[in-house]
């Protein structure tokens, strides 16, 4: 199987370099993560444009608790705030709204706006906006696994299928590209069992500074790839 000239259907975004951009002005690094929130809405509308509806954001990851208290604390705070301006809007355009991650850790409050932004947004089919929070692509397999051993699944039969069912995104398309800002070339444990055959795309670009014309160039990128999904290509 192999794809050309196409348009991805899901892209997973890693959305680095906001500590960098802000530290180039001068600034906190509270300010960094607020200018990416303006980056997720130029994104999120510049795919809508382009015609890609699903995308998966990674916001915090299970090893950024490591961080100075009070950079937690303003992301924490940023997701709620977030949450809670962003959702009236993205429900009137047809946008179903998902986190995934480990909840238990998250304040009693953001979980419950997780909780009620899912709920509202459940039936939307126009769009999905799945954000990780708290999410590990190791520690989603595990929870997958326990789940699994806890509803008596015969784990000694265990499949792919029935693993991919288990996991946060259950229901969600596998990501065909991975965009990531800020030039590291890695996957940091982001939707490491759906993105096997993801195309990557690194770009040097700060995320805060992630805008129509980047997403427009991660595209072009990917439509002139050629995906094999472990096979041939015939004529090269
Ligand atoms: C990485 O930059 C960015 C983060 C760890 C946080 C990203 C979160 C946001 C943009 C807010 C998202 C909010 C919602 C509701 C989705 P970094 O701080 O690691 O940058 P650096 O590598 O330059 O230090």
């Amino acid at each position: 199987m192999a794809e050309t000239g196409s348009l991805p259907v899901h892209i997973g975004i890693i959305m680095d370099g906001n500590g960098r951009w802000a530290r180039q002005r001068g600034l906190r690094r509270s300010a960094g993560h607020r200018a990416g929130i303006r980056a997720i809405r130029q994104a999120m509308s510049a795919a809508d444009e382009a015609g890609v509806h699903c995308l998966t954001l990674y916001a915090f990851s299970t090893e950024n608790w490591s961080r100075p208290r009070y950079e937690v604390a303003t992301l924490m705070r940023l997701f709620e705030e977030t949450l809670q301006e962003e959702v009236d809007e993205l429900h009137q355009n047809g946008v179903r709204i998902r986190v995934i991650g480990r909840r238990a850790q998250l304040s009693a409050r953001l979980r419950r706006l997780v909780a009620d932004a899912e709920a509202r947004t459940a039936g939307n089919l126009k769009g999905q906006l799945t954000v990780a929070i708290n999410y590990g692509g190791r520690a989603e397999i595990v929870d997958a696994v326990r789940s699994l051993a806890g509803s008596g699944v015969d784990l000694a039969a265990l499949d792919e299928p029935t693993l991919e069912g288990a996991l946060y995104t259950a229901g969600l398309p596998d990501p065909d590209l991975i965009i990531r800002t800020a030039g590291e070339m890695r996957t940091s444990n982001f939707l490491i069992w759906q993105a096997a055959y993801a195309e990557l795309y690194v770009t040097q670009t700060l995320w805060p500074d992630f805008g129509a014309a980047d997403l427009r160039a991660a595209l072009a990128e990917y439509a002139a790839r050629v995906r094999r999904f472990g096979g041939i290509v015939e004529g090269r």
